[in-house]
């Protein structure tokens, strides 16, 4: 099993430039199901959870060619032959579950093992199934297996619960072939899904008002290939955000938009960190003022962002002050929590609310868990801070989202290295 095994750094500077989003990829990746034409994606990140993707499609008949000098996909599912997902790569992510509504709507069923459970949560798909079934399925969930199949497909009012980005995409995928109008309420309003109907809009999808909480689709007959560029892993620009505050460095953040960090640079100016707009990207500052404590809620978009809570922890422990951390999208993502203690953190977890004292010589290194990929990441950058040696574990979280991380962390003269374990 490899690890990464991280020094105290000096402050990170230099550029870096994020890769295409691993959440709007993968159900873009699942969208192109619903065509039997060829379709071409750019800016793909080569992620171990693109490489699942790939195999998913290829599994159920589809040829891909990849091509990672160009970070391009080819994708032609004209041979897709079956309704049903191979079980042992859908249970490796919860990402798969996204080919439930494309698939449903080419073959009129679909049969796909359950997602399985989460360190972050349960993360149930009751919102996903009660959409499909407004669109007129007949989902059975039995035995680790949800079996669909579609009866009168018709357009349908949609309200969500709570506004899931994955049961967003799913139905938003599903409802593009469907006869009628399909209005889905409360929708997710996260910037992947106006990728995504961007991409369906391409396609020959008649969709209107993503990235609000009420999307609009028209039923199409027939969607046709297209080729798309997918839009900068907001995730990633946030974390190489981060890395320059927590280092007290000056990073340029290269193919990064602004738009979609604006909670993450709203703390950080809170903390004292300077955020600038530049031609060539964001330029985040953590070595002008001191930084101090902050408070944080998570909440969907565009709140802040769950999947940035545990890198902002990691900042969190080592400013001036007491900040709290409200966790609402998930009800146990505080793992990273019980590790950075182990590294002289003194944080205090009551249900969904942590309390973190902060000082900037309170962290040290020890050997960590990366116990889900976002708290592998803050571990990594509480590594660069902490004194001594840092080893970080179970990196193949990391691996599932951030593309060459070592390699961009090298580059801003981070001292982290990737080695085998024996
Ligand atoms: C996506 C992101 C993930 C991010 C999350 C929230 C991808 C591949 N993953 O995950 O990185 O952390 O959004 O921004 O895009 N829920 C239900 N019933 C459902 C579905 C969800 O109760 O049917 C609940 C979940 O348990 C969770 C909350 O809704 O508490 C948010 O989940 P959701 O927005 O669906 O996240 P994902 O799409 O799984």
């Amino acid at each position: 099993m490899a690890k990464f095994v991280v020094e105290q750094s000096a402050p990170l500077r230099g550029e870096v430039t994020v890769s295409g989003s691993k959440n709007a990829v993968l159900p873009i990746m699942a969208a192109t199901i619903l065509t039997g034409e060829p379709c071409e994606i750019n800016d793909v990140p080569h992620l171990k959870d693109v490489d699942v993707m790939c195999a998913i499609l290829r599994a159920m008949g589809g040829k891909i060619q990849e091509d990672w000098t160009n970070h391009t996909l080819r994708i032609d599912n004209s041979g897709i032959n079956t309704s049903e997902a191979p079980s042992d790569l859908v249970q490796k992510m919860r990402a798969s579950f996204f080919i439930l509504g494309p698939l449903l709507a080419r073959t009129g069923r679909a049969s796909i093992a359950l997602p399985g459970g989460c360190t972050i949560g349960n993360r149930p798909i009751d919102l996903h199934n009660k959409g499909l079934r407004q669109l007129g399925a007949v989902i059975r969930v039995e035995q680790g297996r949800v079996d669909a199949m579609i009866e009168r497909y018709k357009g349908a009012l949609v309200y969500l619960d709570f506004p899931s980005v994955g049961a967003t995409e799913n139905i938003m995928m599903a409802a593009t072939l469907a006869r009628g109008v399909t209005t889905i309420e409360n929708a997710a309003e996260e910037p992947e899904i106006v990728d995504l109907a961007n991409f369906l809009n391409k396609m020959g999808a008649k969709i209107k008002g993503a990235g609000t909480d009420t999307i609009r689709i028209e039923g199409v007959e027939k969607l046709h290939g297209t080729h798309h560029a997918v839009i900068p892993d907001r995730i990633e620009t946030g974390t190489f955000m981060v890395a320059a505050a927590i280092t007290r460095g000056d990073i340029l953040i290269k193919n990064s938009v602004p738009d979609h960090v604006r909670p993450v640079i709203a703390k950080l100016m809170e903390c004292g960190a300077v955020v600038n707009d530049e031609v060539e990207g964001l330029r985040v500052r953590g070595d002008l003022r001191q930084l101090t404590a902050t408070n944080i809620k998570t909440l969907p978009y565009p709140g802040f962002p769950t999947d940035m809570q545990a890198i902002f922890m990691s900042l969190l422990t080592t400013v001036e002050g007491e900040s709290t951390v409200i966790e609402t999208v998930f009800e146990n993502r505080f793992m990273h929590a019980t590790e950075l203690c182990r590294m002289g953190a003194n944080i205090e977890v009551d249900g969904r609310k942590a309390t973190i004292p902060g000082d900037i010589y309170r962290l040290k290194g020890t050997r960590v868990i990366s116990t889900d990929l976002r708290a592998g990441a803050a571990l990594v950058l509480a590594g660069l801070i902490a004194e001594g040696t840092t080893e970080v574990t179970e990196i193949y979280h990391i691996e599932r989202g951030y593309e060459n991380f070592v390699e961009k962390l090298q580059g801003l003269g981070a001292k982290i290295e990737r080695v085998e374990d024996e």
